[in-house]
């Protein structure tokens, strides 16, 4: 990981702008936010930089607007649920940069918070275009990112801004960036990793990254049904990539010479119809799925034995459920290996980053979310890191 500075190399900020990304792009419902966790996430730098006196300048994207003004994805939306989370007001400036910007920014007072508008309102966003970056620059001091979940796109209010103000990762940067390494970049062996999820064609840089780097991979989700019928096993009608059988048994064939043990499930949950505890439900060997039926998560045993295999490692990554969690009773696998994870970090004999879209909402659901060592804010990004790419908006705070 390279070096980059964070909060702790700033002093006293009175009366300076501090421009502040971070990732409002946040699920709502009827104009509400319904889950407050990255607004959560931006507090502590947010309060810090209001404690040290400077006015804090919020940017973000929220949806994708393409480059156009849309009333139904403005960032005022997430006003109230900032002022609820942050325990302060929050003034809206409905611009990113300008006369207008300029004189709100005037109005605050050290300490105070600002929201600029939907930097994707404009297209210099998404085309990382220096002259918008440049006048969104020319009202502040300093450019904090405090959003790793949008790290991975190279756009002005991620990439550029580092480039034009002196710039520092946010707590909640710092702290994702700390997790992932101790996750991958420098993890304490042996290390697993958990992709589950519906498709390979998704994962197939993630899992061709992985098996260089870890010492168990296990798969699980519909994309084990992919790697299953590329071993000669017939997985009846259940979601399969036939056509990836090749780069399946590629896989796992470079995972065989870097010595990483791939764990496919070995019973599974079947079903002849996907509806939650459906009457045709049965439990069986992976040789024994019928020409109708589909695997519908992984079986008791299988994942009795996977815990067992979390017993002897230090590190687990985890992205993607196990099964079709969303519907009972086939979110029982990843419920019960996320509760295995999370005692055995209680415990401290592991330590375990998740991330990623529904891992998130399956950790939520199991209970496990709390005791793992970090839970990721991250979507895409953390997916991209898990391929071992460079994010552009954490390159640029890179110093060295
Ligand atoms: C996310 O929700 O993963 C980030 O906010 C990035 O959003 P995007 O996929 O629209 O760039």
């Amino acid at each position: 990981m390279g070096k980059f500075r964070t909060l702790d190399d700033l002093g006293d900020l009175t009366g300076k702008v501090a421009l502040v990304r971070v990732d409002l792009n946040m699920p709502m419902s009827d104009g509400a936010v319904t889950d407050l966790t990255r607004a959560e996430a931006s507090r502590p730098t947010v309060l810090e930089l209001a404690a040290k006196g400077a006015k804090v300048l919020l940017l973000s994207h929220f949806g994708r607007p393409k480059g156009e003004r849309n009333s139904t994805m403005s960032v005022s939306m997430a006003q109230g649920a900032l002022e609820q989370v942050l325990g302060c007001e929050v003034m809206f400036i409905p611009e990113v940069a300008g006369p207008v910007a300029a004189q709100a920014i005037d109005i605050l007072r050290p300490g105070d918070v600002g929201l600029l508008e939907n930097t994707r309102f404009w297209p210099g966003e998404e085309a990382n275009d220096m002259d918008f970056a440049r006048a969104i620059a020319a009202n502040a001091d300093l450019f904090v990112n405090d959003a790793f979940s949008a790290a991975h796109r190279a756009h002005a209010s991620t990439e550029a801004l580092a480039h034009l103000l002196p710039a520092y990762a946010g707590r909640s940067m710092e702290a994702e960036l700390k997790a992932l390494d101790a996750a991958l970049g420098n993890p304490q062996p042996p290390v697993a990793a958990v992709v589950g999820g519906a498709k390979v064609s998704s994962k197939l840089a993630v899992l061709e990254h992985l098996v260089g780097k870890v010492q168990h991979l296990i798969i699980g989700g519909g994309m084990a049904n992919t790697f299953l019928a590329a071993r000669g096993v017939d997985v009846g009608k259940s979601l399969c990539e036939h056509d990836l059988a090749a780069k399946a048994e590629a896989i796992m064939q470079a995972a065989d010479a870097a010595g990483c043990t791939v764990h496919l499930p070995y019973d599974v949950v079947v079903a002849k119809e996907f509806a939650a505890n459906p009457p045709s439900l049965r439990i069986c060997n992976v040789h024994e799925v019928a020409v109708d039926e589909m695997i519908l998560d992984v079986g008791p045993l299988a994942v009795e034995a996977l815990g067992d295999v979390l017993k002897t490692c230090a590190t687990l990554v985890w992205n993607g459920p196990l099964g079709a969690f969303e519907t009972p009773p086939f979110d029982n696998a990843t419920v019960a290996l996320a509760r295995m994870a999370a005692a055995l970090t209680a415990e401290g004999s592991l330590i375990s980053v998740a991330g990623g879209g529904d891992t998130v909402a399956a950790l939520n659901h199991a209970g496990a979310a709390g005791d793992f060592t970090f839970v990721s804010t991250a979507g895409g990004a953390f997916l991209e890191w898990m391929e071992g790419r460079e994010l552009p908006g954490v390159a640029a705070l890179t110093t060295a």
